[in-house]
Order: C-alpha cells, then structure tokens, then sequence
C-alpha cells in the first residue's frame, strides 16, 4: 500500500517536472519576443486619422477589454482564459465614423484579423467568437456560450442592436439554425446567421474548396470587407500565410446604412460553454475606403500551447530541482533499503520460536565483525571460515563461524541440537552462545578464545610458538580435553558425541586452558545419513576402525580419536605424516608401537621439549593414548576411567606396563595393515579390522 501511494506520487512529479519543462522554454520564447519589441519599439500603427489601424500583436496596446479578455504579456489578445462559461470583449479604443456625415451611407471598410482557438480536446471546443461593428462598449448583459457574448435571450434579432458580426462558431446550435459545428456566419443583430457556410477557402489555382476546422490550433485569417458603393459583405478565411484567395468564402449584399449607427466601435467577442478553450487573436488591422493595412506577421505573438495554465517562475526552476531531488532521495532510500534488506537477511522459521534466547540478528553479528571483513579472521576450517568479533551491546568478544549449508534437510534438528548445547557450560568446552540462520548459511557463535587453536603450536615449524608449550602446558591441556570429553560423554543430560576430537579443534582460552571446540557440529553433515552409508565425518587420522567400517559414531570413536590427540601432543608429530625420505606415511600410532615394542618408548616424546618433562607422566599418557586408539572398540577405556588413568588414581592395566604377548599379537596385526594413504581402500580396511573383529569376538 505504501509502496503503491509513493509510485504515484512519482508519477505526478514526473509529470509534473514534463509540463513545468514545457513552460520553461514556453517563457523563453516569451522573454525572445519581449526583447524584440522591446528594440523595435511598439508593433502598432493604429488610428491614422481614424480611417485606418493596425495591430501586429497588442503588447502596449489601449485595447478595452472586458470579461475574461486580457492581452498577455507577449501581445497576445486572449479573449477566453480556459474557464468555462465565460465570456470576455475587446475593442479598439476609440469609435469611428463609418458613415458619410452628408448623406448618411456607411462607406467602404475593410478589416482583416489574425486568430486561434486553442481548445483543451483536439476534437471538441466551445463555443465560438465574432468580429462585431456595435454602437457601444457595454456587453454586461450578453450571455456567454451559445449567444457568444454578444446577445442574450431578449434583444437576439432586436434591430435596436444595431450590431454586425462575423461569426467563428464551433459548436452547432439548433436554435440559431446553425449548419454545423465549425461555420462562419455574417450575424445582423443576432445569432441567427443570414448567411453561412463550412469553414474553409476556395483554392485559388483549382477553384476547389478547402476545408479547415477552426479549432485546429492553427492561427488563421479572416477578412471582412464591405463595400459602401455594392452594399456587398464579403468574408474570406484562409490559414496564415497563405495569400488572400480571390473567391471570398461569404458574400451578400446587405445595407450596413440600415444597420450601423453614426458612431461605432469594433471589437471582438467571445465565450466558453462546457468545454474550456481559449480564443486567441494575434492581429488585427482596418481600413476606411481602403484596404486594411497589411499584418506584419512576423511580429505576431504565439499562440499558446494546450496545457495547463503558467505558473510563477520561481516555481518553473524549483519545482525540477525538487522534484528530481525527491526522485533522487527516493531512488537512494529504496536502493539502501533494498541492500540493507539483503544485507542483513536472514532465515526464521515458526519452529525457532523456542530457541528465541540463542537467536542472534544477522544485524548484529555483521556489526560485530565490521561486515567480516579479512582482518577480523581468524581461520579457515573444515567447515567454514571463523571471524573475530565484538558484540555492540555486551563488548563481548566472540568468533563467528560461517558455515555454509545449502540443504534444508536436517536444519531443524541441527539447530534444536545447537539450541540444548547451548546450555551445556563447562570450562572446558567452548561455549557456544548462539546462532544465525540465513540462506544457505548458518552463523554460529562462540566464544573468543585468545590464544587460537592448540595445532598451531604443535604444527607449525615456529620455535616461538612451541617453546610456550611445556610439558606441564601440555599435560593440563590433556586433562582439560578429557574432563570436556567426559562432561559431553557422561556428565550432560544426555549422551553427545564429539565427533571431530583433534588438536586443531582444541582452543587455548586466556590462561592456556584447552577447551574442545565444535563439538555436534559434525553432526550437521550426518543428519539423516543411514547407517550403511559410507559417507564418514570427522579426520582423517582420528578416524577409528570402526567408524571407518559403519560410518556410525559412539563415545568409543570419540576415546579413539583422544588417543591419538594424546599421541600427537606428546610426540608433537601429525597422526599421519609424509615420511622424511619421501616414499610413503608415517602412521604415529605404528610408531610408537614400534617403539614400545623396541623399548624406546621415550625416544618418541617430542624433541622440542628438551627432556624437559616427567618420564613417568609422559610413559603414561603415551600408553593411554595407544590403548584409547585401540583398534577393538571393546579393549578402549572410557572417557571415566581414562580421568581416573590419567590422576594416577588408577594403574594401568598390567598388559600396557610392559609390551606383553597379547600387546605383541595386536601391534602384529595392525603392522600387516598396509596404511598407505596412497593405496588405502576402504574394502581393505573393511577385512582388515573384520578380521581384527572376529578375532576379538573370540577373546
Ligand atoms: N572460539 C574461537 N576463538 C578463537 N579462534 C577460533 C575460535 N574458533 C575457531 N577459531 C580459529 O579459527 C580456525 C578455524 O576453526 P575451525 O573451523 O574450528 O577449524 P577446523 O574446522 O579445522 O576445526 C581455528 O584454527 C582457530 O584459529
Ligand atoms: C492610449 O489611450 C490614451 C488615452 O486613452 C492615449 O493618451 C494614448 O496615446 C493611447 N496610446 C496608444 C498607443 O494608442
Ligand atoms: C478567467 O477569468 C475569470 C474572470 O476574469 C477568472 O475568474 C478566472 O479565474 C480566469 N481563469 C483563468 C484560468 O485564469
Ligand atoms: C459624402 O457624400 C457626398 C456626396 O454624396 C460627397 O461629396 C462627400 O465627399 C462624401 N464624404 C466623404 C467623407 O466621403
Ligand atoms: C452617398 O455618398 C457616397 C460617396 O461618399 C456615394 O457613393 C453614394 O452614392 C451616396 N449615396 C446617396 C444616397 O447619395
Ligand atoms: C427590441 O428592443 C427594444 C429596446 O430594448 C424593445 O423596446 C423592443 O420591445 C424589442 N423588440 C422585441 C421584438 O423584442
């Protein structure tokens, strides 16, 4: 609706800013002219000896004029203005004397004059105008429209007029027997024409008549001539510039002598009905015993166009700066809208209503991270890009991550899953404080751990960044990680798999706390997987057997995964690595089976530690972590007995102290596993393990 009110109103100013444009350069034109008359002086030569004048416009003009009649400042004789029934008249000031004072005869005249009948409907206009010879001034009592302002119901036809006219009349009325809507007429005393005929001009060359509509928009001329002598009226019309034709369009023979009185007046009237129209002359000269003056056609003024009335100047040059103004405001507003509208939107659904509190605005979060803008990242991960924020209203720092998701499948429960994680707190979880849902995206929020991933100490080859990692650091990590681990395993309300357990998952809060991170999010890509598919989530080499087999996670799949973080934080080696003399991989769990086997177990302890550590701790959590990666699900600990291992509140069992027969037997096995990453297919790993199985299944 609003939308609706607005384009109209665009509309109207555009419409608008269209006519004031139009009347612009109608003004210009205008100022033209008034500059021409201006340098040549005025354009009339009237009242010579009052046998003759001569009007080529009438700017500066002692026209009479009355009604609706004025002459506008470019010299135009406007004797209707565009407002219905109205009527208005114009006269040469002065009277004349037609008649010859001896023996009383009106003697020869002619008058010629210059017109256009602008009307608002290119086909229809009213009502019409005349050229009169009256006795006076005084036309109060005529009636506009069809009396054309000259009679009214009384004296029409009254021989006490004492009035002569020549008719332009554009509406047909039946009551002065009118021939038809666009005549002229020689009018004695009244409406009623004594003789008439269609508008139009015989051609000179062909003889042939030509029609012409008078409301043409077209100036014209009309000549009226009289002839003392013939007592013969003649009326000719032609359209300007074409030369007089020699066949007048009227001619009759009447005796002005019985009609004029002594003293006359000239002039013109004219009257609107219904329709509005303007009736315009432009010129106007006449002769006593002679012809009438020539017009000077050039110094005529224009006729004006069909459209509204002028308007002030100010308002011609203000209102397109004003209206082009609020077209452009109004472009801007609806173009910032549009992008606010897309860059800020987001997906809500019925169902989220219940998760209200760990909603956040996309608004928000966009304002937090500067429009995620490259300097606020802080990594890219498996699942999406991470960014650093701060929460406008709490100053709260936060890391966003932006994973994209373009399946709808699976969102609902995901974001009910992410809904209850979000309540679970623990000092060793990353705590997840809320969500966006957009279009193909979904915008989790954490918080900001300031010392970033655990992996970019142990990986990158920076000494700076290892050296902070002491074996003490190390250990409080390990046990950090096991107590989140057993929280989301044992302790929360309900049983939730981590999934991806590693070291690059592992964040370092302010006092190098580690605190697991992303967990439930793996189980966003599960959803709705079945349990034969093959499609598996999480890393490779973290990955357990089985998991690897069914592509079904358990706790068990989690306690592997630790295992191997034990592993790879002690040794500070990569689960799998190229091998230095190129040619293959190193598996570190084979390693440091190789190892134990060899008794060399501590030669497998990270080197940049400089022996810097606990032998005793250091053999236990590399014992840990080879029985939690344990290929039989069955043989590993869970997340409770690995805490009780790990506080030395419980020994290790006896078969891990020393590499017994049994150890012996497993590490065979797992070294007849060629894990090659190159070759490694899944149905290999599928007999391998399936074998480890069965066998495990006899034990
Ligand atoms: N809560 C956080 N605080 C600080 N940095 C984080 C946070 N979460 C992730 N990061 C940074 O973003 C990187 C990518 O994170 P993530 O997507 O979790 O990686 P991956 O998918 O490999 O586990 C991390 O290596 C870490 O540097
Ligand atoms: C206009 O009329 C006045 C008197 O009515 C006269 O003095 C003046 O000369 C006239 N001007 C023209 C241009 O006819
Ligand atoms: C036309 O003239 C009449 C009378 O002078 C006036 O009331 C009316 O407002 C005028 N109309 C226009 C459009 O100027
Ligand atoms: C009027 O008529 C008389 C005689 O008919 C003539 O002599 C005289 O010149 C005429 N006057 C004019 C002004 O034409
Ligand atoms: C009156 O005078 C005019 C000349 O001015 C002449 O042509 C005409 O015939 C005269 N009429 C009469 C009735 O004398
Ligand atoms: C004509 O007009 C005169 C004067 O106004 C009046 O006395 C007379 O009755 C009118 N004649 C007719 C036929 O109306």
């Amino acid at each position: 609706m609003r939308c609706l009110l607005t384009s109209k109103h665009l509309m109207i100013f555009l419409q608008r800013a269209q006519t004031s444009f139009d009347f612009t350069r109608g003004k210009m034109l205008f100022f033209l002219h008034l500059l021409m008359v201006v340098s040549l002086g005025p354009n009339l030569a009237a009242s010579a000896g009052d046998s003759q004048f001569s009007y080529s416009g009438f700017a500066g003009s002692n026209l009479t004029v009355d009604g609706t009649a004025t002459i506008t400042s470019d010299g135009l004789l406007q004797l209707t203005n565009g407002t219905a029934y109205l009527k208005g008249h114009a006269f040469h000031p002065a009277p004349l004397l037609l008649r010859n004072s001896t023996n009383g005869t009106v003697q020869s005249f002619s008058v010629t004059f210059i017109f256009g009948i602008v009307s608002v409907y290119p086909d229809f206009s009213a009502h019409g105008m005349t050229f009169f010879i009256a006795p006076g001034k005084e036309f109060a009592g005529a009636l506009p429209a069809k009396y054309l302002g000259l009679t009214n119901v009384q004296n029409n036809g009254n021989a006490s007029n004492h009035l002569f006219a020549v008719e332009l009349d554009t509406i047909q009325s039946v009551e002065f027997k009118d021939i038809n809507n666009n005549h002229v007429g020689i009018d004695i005393n009244g409406l009623h024409s004594m003789q008439s005929y269609n508008a139009g001009y015989y051609d000179d060359k062909s003889g042939e008549f030509q029609n012409l509509k008078l409301i043409s928009r077209q100036a014209m001329q009309v000549w009226v001539d009289y002839s003392g002598e013939k007592k013969q009226i003649s009326v000719t019309l032609a359209p300007l510039r074409i030369t007089r034709p020699v066949r007048p369009l009227l001619s009759t023979i009447y005796d002005l002598s019985t009609v004029l009185t002594d003293q006359v007046y000239l002039g013109f009237s004219s009257a609107t009905g219904r329709v509005n129209s303007r009736h315009c002359i432009l010129g106007w000269s006449f002769g006593l015993n002679s012809p009438a003056p020539a017009i000077d056609i050039a110094k005529l003024p224009k006729l004006p166009r069909a459209g509204p009335k002028p308007r002030s100047k100010v308002l011609d040059i203000v209102l397109p700066i004003v209206s082009a103004t609020f077209v452009l405001c109004l472009g801007s507003i609806v173009v910032l809208l549009v992008r606010r509208r897309f860059r800020y939107a987001e997906l809500r659904e019925d169902w989220e209503v219940g998760f209200g509190p760990h909603r956040f605005s996309y608004k928000d979060l966009y304002r937090a991270t500067d429009g995620f803008k490259d300097k606020h990242l802080l990594g890219e991960g498996g699942f999406g890009r991470v960014y650093k924020g701060v929460l406008r209203t709490s100053m709260l720092e936060v890391a966003v991550k932006r994973v994209s998701h373009e399946s709808r499948q699976g969102m609902k429960e995901f974001v009910a899953e992410i809904a209850s994680i979000g309540r679970i707190r623990h000092r060793n979880l990353v705590q997840l404080l809320g969500y966006c849902r957009r279009k193909g995206e979904l915008l989790l929020v954490y918080d900001y751990m300031p010392n970033g991933s655990l992996d970019k100490y142990l990986h990158n080859n920076n000494d700076a960044d290892t050296s902070k990692l002491s074996w003490a650091q190390r250990l409080h990590i390990i046990k950090g990680v096991a107590s989140g681990l057993l929280y989301l395993h044992e302790r929360w309300e309900q049983v939730v798999v981590h999934r991806d357990v590693k070291a690059s998952n592992v964040l370092l809060d302010r006092d190098m706390n580690g605190q697991l991170g992303d967990f439930g999010l793996a189980r966003l890509y599960d959803h709705g997987a079945a349990s034969q598919t093959t499609h598996v989530v999480g890393t490779m080499g973290y990955l357990s057997p089985e998991l690897m087999r069914t592509g079904k996670a358990s706790p068990l799949t989690d306690v592997f995964a630790f295992g191997i973080f034990l592993l790879e934080l002690t040794c500070g080696q990569k689960p799998i690595k190229e091998n230095v003399d190129g040619g293959g991989h190193v598996v570190l769990v084979d390693w440091v089976l190789q190892h134990w086997r060899n008794g060399s177990l501590m030669e497998t302890v990270d080197a940049r530690l400089h022996g810097e550590y606990s032998v005793q701790e250091a053999g236990l959590v590399l014992k840990l972590g080879l029985l939690c990666s344990h290929p039989f699900a069955g043989a590993r600990p869970g997340m409770g007995q690995v805490m009780r291992y790990l506080d030395g509140v419980t020994p290790l069992p006896d078969e891990l102290m020393a590499p017994t027969d049994l150890s012996f037997h497993v590490l065979e096995m797992m070294q007849n596993i060629e894990f090659n990453m190159s070759t490694i297919s899944y149905a290999d790993l599928l007999t391998s393990f399936g074998t480890i199985s069965d066998l495990s299944g006899g034990r």
